[in-house]
C-alpha cells in the first residue's frame, strides 16, 4: 500500500479540496515516500499513513487567503528568483520593540524596496541565555515580550498586503533544555528520551568526539553535556542548553512536519532551516552534511508542497562549496530540497578581496562552486547576525598561490584591526587555540572602515568606507539570488558594545553587530529635501549616502531582467588583480559586471569586455550608455559597473 503515494488519502468536506489534495499528492507523493524510505526503511508504511494524516489536517486548516497565495505561487514558481526580490533581516525587538511595532515600521522597508522580511528567532525561547533565540522552548508560542501568535499572523497579513514575504527560522536540529520534550525526557518518559541522543556513559560520546569539530569552543567546548536527571550524556552541538534531536526517530519527523504546517498556516512564507547540516549523526564523520539530511528535507518539502505550496525552504548550511550544492539538491534530490541557500563563500570572498585588494582567490573560489539547479536561488549577503568564519579552502588558496592558513591569519588580524593600515574594527570571536581559528564579529560599517574613519574625523576615509559598503552591497545584488540586507547596514550602523553590560549577552560578542535600530539616524538618512550639511564626517551624512545608494541599486536591480536567478554568474579571468569580473549569459544578451576592490583608479582594457557585450553598452548603475571603442576605461575606487548588451 505504501508504495502508492496516494494510499490513505484524506477526504475533505468540499470535493474540490479532495481533488486538489489528490492531484498534489500525485505530483509530490513519490518524493515524500522515497525520502522517507531512504531514511526510515521498513517503518515507512506506518509512517506514511501518519504523515498523510498530518498533511490532511494542515490542509483542512489552511486559511482561504493563504490558499489563494498557494494558487498564485503555483502559477509563479520562480517568485523567489526574480530580480525584484530584496531581503531584510532583523530581530523584531531590536528593529521595533514588538511585532506590532514592526507593523508600524513597514514604510522604512517599502522605501528600501524590501520584499522579504526575515524576523530573527521570535518563538518562545528558554529564559536567560538562549543563543539569540535559537534555543526554542515552544514552537507554537511567540516570545511574550514581542506579542502573541495572533500578532504574528496579523503582521504576516500586513506584510503580504505590501508584497513582503514573512521569513522565520525553523530550528530543527535542537530544542532548549526547557522545551516540553526535554522536560518529559528528564522526567523519565521513554518516548521523549528517544527524541534525543542520550548515552549512559562516555564510550559513544568519546568515539564521536574523535571526529567532531567544536562550534563554540570558547563557551561551549565539547559536543555532549551530562544531565543528571537523564543519567546520561545528551548531544549538544551548540550550547549545553540546546539539545540535539534524534531525527532517526520518525516521531521527530512528524512533530516537525506538524510545526511547519502550523507556522505556514499562520502566514510564514519562507522557513530558514537553521543549522540543517547537523541533523544526522554518523560515527567516524564530522556529523555534518550526511545524505539523510537531504532525504529528510526532500520528504518535508514534498509534504509542504502538497499542503502549502506557497512556502519555500532556505537552507542555513555554512559549509564548503561541494557540500553546499547538496542543499539545493544533487543526484536524486536535484532541485527538490531547499529552494534557497546562503552563499557563504561569496560573503567570505568579498571581505577577503577587500582586505587584500586582490581578487585572484575570489576568482578561484567562485569558479569552483558547482552550478545550482535552475529552479533554486542563492541568499547573498554581506554579513548576518553570526560571526564571519574564514571559510577559505586550502586547495583554493594553493591555486591562487596563497597559503590558506597564513591568509586566514591575515584576515583575522586585518578585521580585528591589528594589521598595520587596516581600516576595520572587529572583535575576535571563538579563538580556537588548537586550530588558531579566529572568527570575527562586527557590523558591516565597522568592518568596512566607517567607525575608524568617523572617529578620526577624516572625510576622505569616510568616503572610502562608504564606497566599500556600497561595493559589497552592489556585488551581492549583482551576483544573483536574494540579497539579504542586515538591519542597520542600510544606515551604516556601527558596532554596539553595550552587549558587554547584559549578562545574557556578555559572553557572546556576536551581539556587537546586532545593534538596536537607530530611528533618529534613519529619519536623518531618509528625509528628502534639504541635504543637510556637507560635513562628510558626520554619521548622518554617511547614513544618508549609504541609504540612498542602496535604494538606487535595488531599483536598478529590479529593472534588470538579467539578474533573474535562473541565470548563473560566472567569473571571467581578470587582467588586473584589483578587479573582479562576472558574466551572466541571459537570453536577452550578456551582462558583464566589474568590481574594483581597491582604493585605486584602475584601467581596464575595453577589448576584454567588447568580446562579451559588444561596443555600445548600457551601464545600468549610472544609467549611461558606454562606448567600449577606446582602448581602456577607468574604474573608480571601489567602483562597480553593470554592463548589458544594447
Ligand atoms: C545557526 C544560527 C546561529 C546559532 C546556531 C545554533 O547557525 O545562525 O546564530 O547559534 O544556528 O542554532
Amino acid at each position: 500500500m505504501a508504495d502508492q503515494p496516494t494510499a490513505f488519502l484524506p477526504v475533505f468536506e468540499d470535493p474540490a479540496d479532495t481533488d486538489t489534495f489528490r492531484l498534489r499528492v500525485e505530483r509530490y507523493g513519490p518524493d515524500l515516500l522515497d525520502g522517507l524510505r531512504r531514511v526510515y526503511g521498513e517503518r515507512v508504511t506506518e509512517l506514511h499513513e501518519r504523515v498523510l494524516g498530518i498533511m490532511g489536517a494542515g490542509f483542512a486548516a489552511r486559511p482561504h487567503d493563504l490558499r489563494l497565495l498557494d494558487e498564485a505561487r503555483l502559477l509563479h514558481p520562480d517568485w523567489l528568483q526574480e530580480p525584484g526580490m530584496v531581503g531584510y533581516v532583523a530581530y523584531a525587538d531590536r528593529f521595533a520593540g514588538t511585532l506590532a511595532g514592526v507593523g508600524e515600521r513597514l514604510d522604512h522597508l517599502t522605501r528600501l524596496g524590501v520584499t522579504y522580511l526575515h524576523l530573527m528567532p521570535l518563538l518562545k525561547p528558554r529564559e536567560g541565555e538562549n543563543d539569540g533565540g535559537y534555543a526554542v522552548a515552544d514552537f507554537r508560542a511567540v516570545r511574550p515580550d514581542l506579542g502573541t501568535m495572533d500578532d504574528l499572523e496579523a503582521l504576516a497579513g500586513h506584510l503580504r498586503e505590501r508584497g513582503i514575504s514573512l521569513v522565520m527560522d525553523l530550528v530543527l536540529n535542537h530544542v532548549a533544555a526547557e522545551h516540553e520534550w526535554a522536560l518529559r525526557a528528564r522526567a523519565g518518559d521513554p518516548r521523549y528520551r528517544a527524541y534525543f541522543h542520550v548515552f549512559g556513559d562516555r564510550e559513544q560520546p568519546d568515539a564521536f568526539e574523535r571526529t567532531l569539530p567544536e562550534v563554540f569552543p570558547d563557551f561551549a567546548p565539547g559536543n555532549f553535556t551530562w544531565v543528571e536527571e537523564l543519567g546520561g550524556w545528551v548531544w549538544t552541538t551548540f550550547n549545553s542548553y540546546q539539545w540535539d534531536l534524534d531525527w532517526s526517530n520518525p516521531d521527530v519527523f512528524c512533530e516537525f512536519l506538524d510545526i511547519i504546517l502550523h507556522l505556514a498556516n499562520r502566514g510564514v512564507e519562507v522557513l530558514r532551516l537553521d543549522a540543517i547540516a547537523f541533523l544526522w549523526k554518523r560515527l567516524g564523520t564530522d556529523c555534518q552534511n550526511q545524505p539523510e539530511v537531504h532525504h529528510l528535507t526532500r520528504a518535508l518539502r514534498a509534504a509542504v508542497r502538497v499542503v502549502a505550496p506557497a512556502v519555500a525552504f532556505k537552507a542555513e548550511a555554512i559549509v564548503g562549496p561541494t557540500d553546499l550544492a547538496t542543499y539545493l539538491g544533487t543526484g536524486v534530490n536535484h532541485g527538490k530540497v531547499s529552494d534557497m541557500a546562503y552563499h557563504n563563500s561569496l560573503m567570505v570572498q568579498l571581505w577577503s578581496a577587500l582586505a587584500s585588494r586582490d581578487t585572484r582567490l575570489t576568482e578561484v573560489a567562485l569558479s569552483r562552486i558547482p552550478a545550482k539547479p535552475a529552479t533554486t536561488t542563492w541568499g547573498t549577503y554581506v554579513r548576518c547576525h553570526d560571526d564571519i568564519g574564514w571559510a577559505i579552502g586550502d586547495d583554493d588558496a594553493r591555486r591562487a598561490l596563497l597559503d590558506g592558513h597564513a591568509h586566514r591569519v591575515f584576515l583575522s588580524d586585518f578585521y580585528a584591526g591589528h594589521f598595520p593600515g587596516s581600516f576595520a574594527r572587529g572583535l575576535v570571536f571563538q579563538h580556537n587555540p588548537a586550530t588558531n581559528d579566529r572568527r570575527i564579529s562586527g557590523t558591516c560599517a565597522s568592518l568596512a572602515g566607517l567607525e575608524v574613519a568617523l572617529e578620526a574625523g577624516r572625510g576622505d576615509a569616510v568616503d572610502l568606507a562608504i564606497r566599500r559598503i556600497m561595493l559589497l552591497h552592489t556585488a551581492i545584488m549583482g551576483f544573483g539570488g536574494v540579497p539579504l540586507l542586515y538591519m542597520g547596514d542600510e544606515l551604516g550602523l556601527l558596532n554596539d558594545r553595550s552587549f558587554a553590560d547584559d549578562p545574557d549577552h556578555a559572553r557572546d560578542n556576536r551581539w556587537v553587530h546586532r545593534p538596536r535600530m537607530d530611528w533618529g539616524l534613519a529619519a536623518a538618512a531618509t528625509s528628502e529635501g534639504d541635504g543637510g550639511s556637507d560635513d562628510v564626517v558626520t554619521h548622518a551624512w554617511a547614513a544618508r549616502r549609504v541609504f540612498a545608494g542602496l535604494r538606487h541599486v535595488v531599483e536598478v536591480r529590479a529593472a534588470t531582467p538579467h539578474l533573474h536567478a535562473r541565470t548563473e554568474s560566472r567569473v571571467l579571468s581578470s587582467p588586473d588583480a584589483r578587479l573582479l569580473i562576472l558574466k551572466r549569459d541571459h537570453p536577452l544578451g550578456a551582462m558583464v559586471q566589474v568590481y574594483n576592490v581597491s582604493e585605486d583608479w584602475v584601467e581596464l582594457s575595453c577589448g576584454i569586455l567588447r568580446g562579451h557585450v559588444g561596443v555600445v553598452v548600457d551601464e545600468r548603475l549610472s544609467g549611461f550608455e558606454y562606448s567600449l571603442a577606446p582602448p581602456t576605461l577607468t574604474v573608480e575606487p571601489y567602483g562597480a559597473l553593470w554592463l548589458t548588451v544594447r
